[in-house]
Order: structure tokens, then sequence, then C-alpha cells
């Protein structure tokens, strides 16, 4: 049975990228019913428009996060969406956001082996990474929870080698392409059984 998905976007969407084509070449049985965004004027609202899904701007500064949010979860709960993606979403959801959207279960990516390296965003998190000298980072999929920030069950976890001679730049597309499968195979399970 088809799976309708909310997925949260900031920027880039190549996390939004891989879950359209897995879609589109049926490697995944999902619909997304809904991209929402915090940034207006983004590459990731190109890629929905081309996908021709729906999608809306919820423009978060300090001051609005919370009104923004909240209508960004109404949005969610409205689209029918029964499973939200959190993909490359950088800020942190306020409360208002938890009670807008409901029981609808979140899902978060990130790019590192959890619980290492949580609490970070982005290229932060691969330039800790080296700067500690670790060999081995990854990718994590992991269930969100109201006030918790890159916390809840893994669902689904990818490992990197990191090599003395990676930059930030070299580990981060490594670990993006590994991302960019775990992110596939976690929504895969919440994708109900078709009845028999
Ligand atoms: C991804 O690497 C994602 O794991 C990270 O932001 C990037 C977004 O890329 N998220 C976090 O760091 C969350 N703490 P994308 O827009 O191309 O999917």
């Amino acid at each position: 049975m088809t799976l309708p998905i909310a997925v949260c976007v900031s920027g880039r969407g190549s996390n939004l990228q891989a879950l359209i084509d897995a879609i589109e070449q049926r490697r995944l049985d999902a619909r997304i019913v809904l991209v929402a965004c915090s940034r207006a004027g983004v590459p990731a609202l190109d890629r929905a428009a081309r996908a021709g899904i729906p999608s809306g701007v919820f423009p978060v500064t300090k001051a609005t996060r919370s009104e923004a949010q909240a209508a960004m979860g109404q949005a969610i709960k409205g689209s029918g969406a029964r499973l939200v993606v959190l993909a490359g979403y950088d800020r942190i959801l306020a409360d208002a956001f938890w009670d807008a959207l409901g029981e609808v279960p979140v899902i978060n990516i990130h790019p590192s082996l959890l619980p290492a390296f949580g609490g970070l965003n982005g290229m932060k998190v691969h330039q800790a990474v080296v700067a500690a000298g670790a060999t081995e980072s990854g990718a994590t999929v992991h269930r969100a929870y109201r006030g918790k920030l890159d916390e809840g069950e893994i669902l689904v976890q990818r490992r990197v080698p990191v090599s003395p001679r990676d930059t930030p730049e070299t580990l981060a597309d490594r670990v993006l392409a590994a991302e960019h499968d775990a992110l596939v195979q976690a929504v895969g399970l919440f994708v109900p059984a078709a009845a028999s």
C-alpha cells in the first residue's frame, strides 16, 4: 500500500531527490504529498516543482519559528501524510509543530554515525569528524521526537570509512551517497504491507 509522506527541507534537497528517484523507479512504494521548506528560493523547491510535487514555504526566523512551524505542522497534517521525513531540515522543531502534527511519526537523516557527532548540521559534522581524526563515519536515520535533537531509535545506519587524506568535502560526498541509500531504506520500513 502506497505510503503518503511529507518531506521537510531547507536547501539543496539531494535527499529529497533520492526519494523522488526511488519512487519514480518503483524501488519505494510511497508518494510525496508535500514538500515543506524553511527557506524560499532554494534548489529543493525546484526539485519538487520538476517532479510535480506540491510545496509550501514556511520561512523560519527567530521571531517566527513557532508560528511558521505550527503552520507547517498543520499543512502536513492536512496533506494526509502518514510519515514526516526531515531531509536536511536545518531548524529545531518548536513544540507548536509537534502540537499541530499530532501522532504522525517523524524521522530524520543525520550525516554521522549517531550518537557520535550529533547536535551539528551539514558540513559542520564532517569538519568535526575530520578534526577528531575519526577512522569511520556514516549516515544515520532515526525517529525524531519533541524536544530531542539527533536522538531517537536508530532505524538505518550506513558506515563510511574515513581516510587520513579526507577533507570535510571529500568525506561529505561519500557520506551523502550513503545517506541517499539509507533514507530510501528507512522510509521503506514504514510502507504498510499489502493486504493478501
Ligand atoms: C544532509 O547531509 C543531511 O544529512 C544534513 O544536511 C544535509 C542536507 O543535504 N542534515 C543534518 O545535518 C541534520 N542535523 P540535502 O539538502 O542535499 O539533502
